[in-house]
């Protein structure tokens, strides 16, 4: 379900349609205007092939929906101190949001418009499809420290511990804010993020982004299961979009865990983690496979023979990586895993700046991530990776409705 394009006419709108007349005609045509202005012209394709996720609902898109091929993931820094100020960004982000998800340019769009004034919308998306485009909003521990915000702070959103071989980049860290931007299309992507950042500008500052492609988990157990840069199969252990009840124990905020207005957000936690690619590509595959606690072509764990079969964790190695992670060695953990690959040129010393985009939802990082990451202390991978960047984000629950927009349950409705 997607919002119909909004119809009424700014007064902008109808100066720059270029005569009084024209503009009075496009009135009695109803959303004639809208349509022809905003390259909306997307719309019937995207209802052909259904590329639009809803943006309304009671959870955020993003999250337990089909993962995308491509991310653009964008921390904010909030430079108003003014609430009412940047309460008015977060409509207008939502606005602009609910517009992209439904493959419409920002409000009056990107051409038409008055011509001493820059468009709403950059272009650079005009004409594509929707792409499946998600757009997900997450508040860092800092904006609790703003906007006389502290009380509302959750517990869950307790800055993460140090780890075991961190190597933090702090300027790849943290931000009072964060986007996710997930789309079948890179460029969908990245116009939806530059053109957040371009209504938040004076109010936010990117902080630091992240490019992603190649999806490395998947919700959709029934399509092949992707691979990441170390060429394994990631995800097959994951949860799935269509698991209700895993999502609600393990992803979703429930009412009773507090406080009242994350009630069906979750918790993200962003790492980025960086593969020394030239060490692994001269690991024997024996050792790769050791490391990893599975089968390089099928998938299948230490002594099974199919990728989706139980595995046996006492036949892998002890500090194989799959064997340190799974729920069973850490008390049931569970977390919904969402990253991307990454390559980011490479490093000066011929090395490839690549890696994997860690993303993980979860109902609380305490008893989610941190509790598997400091279990990871020991992991063989560890040889083979470092992480470089980190943040830990709460992500509120879905906006509802027309009327309802991101943030609201904790800024009130009322703000
Ligand atoms: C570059 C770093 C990493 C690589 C290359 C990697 C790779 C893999 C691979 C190939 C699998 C097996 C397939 C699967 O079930 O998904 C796996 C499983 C898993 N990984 Fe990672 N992983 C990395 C980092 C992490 C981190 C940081 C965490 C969490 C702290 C994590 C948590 C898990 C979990 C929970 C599983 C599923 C275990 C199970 O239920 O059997 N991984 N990983």
């Amino acid at each position: 379900m997607t919002d119909a394009p909004e119809t009424t006419p700014s007064r902008r709108a109808l100066i720059g349609w270029g005569g009084a007349g024209l503009a009075l005609g496009a009135v009695a045509a109803g959303g004639a205007v809208a349509m022809a202005r905003t390259g909306d012209d997307v719309e019937p394709a995207a209802a052909e092939t259904g590329a639009a996720i809803p943006f309304h609902g009671e959870r955020q898109a993003g999250i337990a929906t089909p993962v995308q091929d491509r991310l653009h993931f964008a921390a904010f820094d909030v430079k108003t101190d003014d609430r009412a100020e940047f309460v008015q960004m977060l409509k207008d982000w939502t606005a602009a949001a609910r517009r992209m998800t439904a493959g419409h340019a920002v409000g009056e769009g990107a051409y038409g418009g008055l011509a001493e004034a820059p468009p709403d919308d950059t272009g650079e998306a005009l004409g594509l499809k929707p792409s499946r485009l998600t757009l997900t909003i997450g508040f860092g521990p800092s904006l609790f420290e703003k906007f006389d915000l502290a009380g509302q702070r959750p517990e869950a959103l307790a800055e993460l511990p140090h780890f075991a071989g961190d190597n933090l980049d702090k300027n790849r860290s943290g931000g009072d804010l964060c986007v996710q931007a997930c789309a079948d299309d890179p460029q969908v992507a990245v116009h939806a993020i530059r053109n957040l950042a371009r209504i938040g500008f004076g109010k936010v500052v990117i902080k630091w982004s992240q490019l992603g492609f190649g999806k490395t988990s998947s919700t959709t157990p029934e399509e092949q299961t992707p691979r990441n840069l170390m060429g394994f199969k990631d995800g097959t252990r994951n949860i799935a979009g269509t698991e209700t009840d895993r999502l609600k124990k393990f992803v979703w905020v429930g009412e009773k865990d507090g406080p009242a207005w994350m009630t069906g957000g979750s918790y993200l936690v962003a790492r980025r983690i960086r593969m020394h690619i030239e060490t692994w590509d001269r690991t024997s595959l024996q050792e790769q496979e050791d490391i990893i606690g599975r089968d390089k072509g099928e998938g299948a764990p230490v002594g099974k023979a199919k990728e989706r079969d139980k595995p046996f964790l006492k036949a892998m190695k002890p500090d194989a990586h799959v064997r340190l992670a799974h729920p069973e060695t850490n008390h049931g953990a569970t977390i919904l895993r969402r990253g991307y690959s990454f390559t980011d040129g490479t490093d000066g010393l011929g090395r490839l700046d690549a890696g994997l985009f860690f993303l993980a939802y979860q109902r609380d990082p305490r008893t989610g991530f941190i509790r598997i990451q400091r279990n990871l202390a020991i992991d063989s991978l560890n040889e083979y990776i470092q992480h470089v960047g980190s943040a830990l984000f709460a992500v509120p629950p879905g906006v509802r409705d027309k009327d309802d927009w991101w943030g609201s349950t904790l800024f009130g409705k009322g703000a």
